[in-house]
C-alpha cells in the first residue's frame, strides 16, 4: 500500500491508469488480501481493475488430494507409491481440518522428498513435472531453483542484475534471496484456506475480475486440485460458470490453452507450463493479459 502509495505520488501520470495485481504460486498470501485493501480504499479502489492467481496456493491440501493419481497415471510412481502419497495427504488434509496449520505446513514442504524418497519416484521436480533431473536435485523447497535457473537460463542474481535492473533502471543494489525466510514467516497461515477471500472479491466487487490461470505440468497446485476449489465456490456465478463452454486458446493456430469464463471469474488452464507458466509459456500468458485486460474475452 505504501508502496504504491509513493508510485503514485511520484509518477502521476498513472492516477488513472487501471491497475492489476499479478502473482503466482504462494504470491497469493500478499495479492489477495491487498486487491481487497485496495478495492476498500478510496485511494485506490477506482484503479484497481484485476487480480491475476498463477497455480496460487489457494487450498492446498486439497490440491495435494489430487497428486497421487495424477503421479500414478504419469507413470511416476506405482499403485504402492500412491497408496504413500495418499497416506501423506490425508494426515495433511487432518492436520488442517484440526487448524493445526504449523504442523501442516511442515509436513507439506517435506513433500518433495517424500515422493522422491518414500513413495519412488526417486527424482521428479513437482514444479514441472517433464523434467529430468538427477538425484538430489529437488533438495530445495520442490526444486524451485532448479527449475527457476532452467526456466530463466541463469541464477536468479543474474537475472535480476541482467534482465530487470536495467528495465527498472536501477544498478548496484544487493538482491535478498531469503525466501526460505519468508516461506517461514507465513508457516502459520500458509496452509489455511483462503477460497473465502477469493469468494468475497468475486461477490463484493463485481468489477473487479479474478483470474485464475494453471500450468498444467505443476503437480503441486496440480490443474484438478485447482478446480476442486474453484467449483465448489460460493459465489453468485457459481453454477453459470460451470455451465459456461470451455474456449480454445488458439495462438498462431497452435493449441496453447482453454478458458472458461463468467462474468469476473477466469480460469485458463496453461499447456506445456509448470508452476510458473509466464516463464513456461510465455505466449498464453501474454494472450491471456491482453484478453483480461483489454475486456474482451470472448
Ligand atoms: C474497509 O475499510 C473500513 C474503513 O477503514 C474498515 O472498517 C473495514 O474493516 C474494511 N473492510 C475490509 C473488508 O477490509
Ligand atoms: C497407508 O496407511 C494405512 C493406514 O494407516 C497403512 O495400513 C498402510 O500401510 C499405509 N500405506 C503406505 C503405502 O504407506
Ligand atoms: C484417505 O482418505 C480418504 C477419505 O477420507 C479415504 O477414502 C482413503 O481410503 C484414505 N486413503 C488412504 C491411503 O488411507
Ligand atoms: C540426498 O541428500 C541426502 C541429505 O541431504 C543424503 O542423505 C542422501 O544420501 C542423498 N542421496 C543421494 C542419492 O545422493
Ligand atoms: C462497475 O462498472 C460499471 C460499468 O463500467 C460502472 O457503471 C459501475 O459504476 C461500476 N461499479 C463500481 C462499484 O465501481
Ligand atoms: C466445499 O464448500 C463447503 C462450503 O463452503 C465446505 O464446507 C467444503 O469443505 C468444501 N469442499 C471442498 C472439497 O473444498
Amino acid at each position: 500500500m505504501y508502496t504504491l502509495q509513493s508510485f503514485y505520488e511520484a509518477n502521476t501520470k498513472y492516477e488513472d491508469a487501471p491497475l492489476y495485481i499479478m502473482e503466482q504460486g504462494d504470491g497469493s498470501l500478499l495479492a489477495i488480501p491487498l486487491t481487497i485493501r485496495l478495492a476498500n480504499d478510496t485511494r485506490f479502489s477506482e484503479n484497481i481493475k484485476g487480480l491475476f492467481l498463477g497455480n496460487a496456493i489457494i487450498s492446498p491440501a486439497l490440491a495435494l488430494t489430487k497428486l497421487g493419481f495424477y503421479l500414478e497415471e504419469l507413470g511416476y510412481i506405482d499403485g504402492l507409491g500412491r497408496e504413500a502419497i495418499e497416506n501423506f495427504s490425508n494426515t495433511t488434509s487432518h492436520l488442517v481440518s484440526r487448524n493445526l496449520f504449523d504442523e501442516a505446513f511442515d509436513q507439506f514442504v517435506s513433500l518433495g522428498e517424500f515422493v522422491n524418497e518414500e513413495a519412488g519416484a526417486i527424482a521428479v521436480n513437482l514444479a514441472y513435472i517433464v523434467q529430468k533431473i538427477t538425484r538430489n536435485s529437488t533438495d530445495s523447497y520442490f526444486g524451485q531453483r532448479s527449475y527457476t535457473q532452467r526456466a530463466l537460463l541463469t541464477d536468479a542474481q543474474s537475472f535480476m542484475e541482467g534482465t530487470i535492473a536495467p528495465r527498472l533502471g536501477i544498478s548496484d543494489v544487493t538482491y535478498d534471496q531469503h525466501r526460505d525466510s519468508v516461506i517461514e514467516a507465513f508457516r502459520p497461515v500458509y496452509m489455511q484456506p483462503t477460497v473465502e477471500n477469493v469468494e468475497y472479491i468475486l461477490n463484493n466487487h463485481r468489477n473487479i475480475s479474478v483470474t485464475l490461470y494453471n500450468g498444467n505440468l505443476d503437480a503441486v497446485s496440480n490443474t484438478p486440485g485447482q478446480l476442486a476449489w474453484i467449483e465448489n465456490m460460493t459465489w453468485y456465478g457459481g453454477n453459470d460458470f460451470k455451465a459456461s463452454n470451455r474456449r480454445t486458446l488458439s495462438i498462431n493456430r497452435l493449441i496453447e490453452g482453454y478458458y472458461q469464463q463468467y462474468n469476473n471469474l477466469n480460469f485458463f488452464w496453461i499447456n506445456v507450463a509448470g508452476h510458473n507458466a509466464a516463464l513456461d509459456n510465455t505466449e498464453a500468458v501474454r494472450v491471456m493479459l491482453k484478453m483480461v485486460t483489454s475486456e474482451s474475452m470472448l
